[in-house]
């Protein structure tokens, strides 16, 4: 079946809100620990949640992009205006927020479909590029962006304190420039 990519709207957002939710925990789940797997269920309950995605399909800023097999919501993309870590220059780049396919169909040319789409979107927004921040440790996508032309600019530390313990986690900050 043909993928189709569409602009996610309010009737998508129950299957995207599972779609969200599973791939956070496929993709991380493994590699926490249990303080962290705890912190990554909140995180998953307040970011994902019907209500969560519902204002953030409404907010002017972001863009959320799906791909559909069939009809089932196989992947996302999200993309917004955060402003880039000092280490990012110019700054007139959109950021890609979020890229996820569902684990069985990975492979299968939804993530770069997903990744065009926002580059097309970010030169239609008339932005210089796209920065984004990929967990150090994900080195199947860190390696995925560098196939589709993203360079390392840099790092961006995540410092956290749960029950009494410091954690400190690292992104590498990623960034493309689009022809204009
Ligand atoms: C990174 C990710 C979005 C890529 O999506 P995808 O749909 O698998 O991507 P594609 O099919 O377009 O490309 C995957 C590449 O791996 C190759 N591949 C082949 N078989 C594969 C398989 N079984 N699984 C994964 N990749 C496979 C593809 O040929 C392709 O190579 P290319 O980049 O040189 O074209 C996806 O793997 C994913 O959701 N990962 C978990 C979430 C994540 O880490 N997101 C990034 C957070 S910042």
């Amino acid at each position: 079946m043909v993928p189709t990519i569409h602009r996610a709207k309010p009737s998508d957002v129950e299957q995207l809100s599972y779609v969200c939710s599973r791939t956070f925990i496929d993709t991380y789940g493994q590699s926490l620990g249990s303080h962290q797997a705890a912190m990554a269920r909140e995180y998953v309950k307040e970011t994902f949640s019907i209500d969560a995605l519902r204002r953030e399909l409404a907010a002017e800023s972001g863009e959320t992009w799906i791909a559909v097999v069939d009809t089932t919501i196989a992947g996302y993309v999200k993309i917004g205006d955060d402003h880039p870590p000092e280490v990012v220059a110019p700054k007139n780049l959109i950021n890609l927020d979020r890229l996820y396919v569902l684990k069985e169909h990975h492979g299968a040319g939804l993530g770069r479909l997903l990744l065009a789409t926002a580059e097309s979107r970010a030169k239609e927004r008339g932005a210089g590029g796209i920065w984004l921040g990929v967990w150090e440790e994900n080195a199947a996508a860190i390696a995925f962006y560098a196939r589709h032309g993203y360079t390392k600019v840099g790092r961006r530390t995540w410092e956290y304190v749960r029950d009494g313990i410091q954690y400190r986690d690292f992104d590498d900050i990623m960034v493309k420039a689009i022809q204009r």
